[in-house]
């Protein structure tokens, strides 16, 4: 855990701590307030907008990302928390081709407006990681925690079938 560089001084001002943190294959370092939420470090010191916030709650996944391969919402842990570890947003999914899962929301018109859709998409690499052949009754479970107001469901239930057997065929196996 990261040492506070500023102590609270009677200004209230907050403390704030050095982390670094691999976001993407790529290392940051940064300051933060010990109150920062790892969403808004994301998004605002770091520019990835990918990541959404749908309630700031904890209720809606939009914010969805992956902290060492399991999917985490990230308006629910502190930016302090993710020091010295990695996270991988919606912006490192695509390499020099869409990621499986990506193609698969494609395919399978598993999006309308799209604003769940980054965490969404998160949540089924981790579900694909973990059980890379789910049923359909699995994949309801494994995106139970985030919610889309469009699409019913159907499609992105789809998408992520469509993934499995893209994973499959290519070798992979598995959501990464
Ligand atoms: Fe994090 Fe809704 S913004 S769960
Ligand atoms: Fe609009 Fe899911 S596509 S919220």
């Amino acid at each position: 855990m990261a040492v506070a560089e500023r102590q609270a001084g009677e200004d209230g001002i907050p403390p704030t701590y050095p982390i670094t943190v691999s976001v993407n294959g790529k290392e940051h370092e940064a300051t933060v307030e010990g109150r920062t939420l790892l969403v808004h470090f994301i998004r605002d010191t770091l520019g990835l907008t990918g990541t959404h916030i749908g309630c700031d709650t904890t209720s809606c996944g939009a914010c969805t990302v992956l902290l060492d391969g399991r999917a985490v919402k990230s308006c629910a842990i502190l930016a302090v928390q993710a020091d010295a570890r990695e996270i991988r947003t919606v912006e490192g999914l695509e390499t020099d081709v869409l990621h499986p899962v990506q193609k698969g929301f494609v395919e399978e018109h598993g999006l309308q407006c799209g604003f769940c859709t980054p965490g969404m998409m998160l949540a089924s690499v981790d579900l694909l990681e973990k059980n890379p052949n789910p049923t359909e009754d699995e994949i309801r479970h494994g995106i139970a925690g985030n919610l889309c107001r469009c699409t019913g469901y159907v499609n992105i239930v789809k998408a992520v079938q469509f993934a499995a057997k893209k994973l499959q065929e290519d070798g992979q196996g598995g959501g990464t």
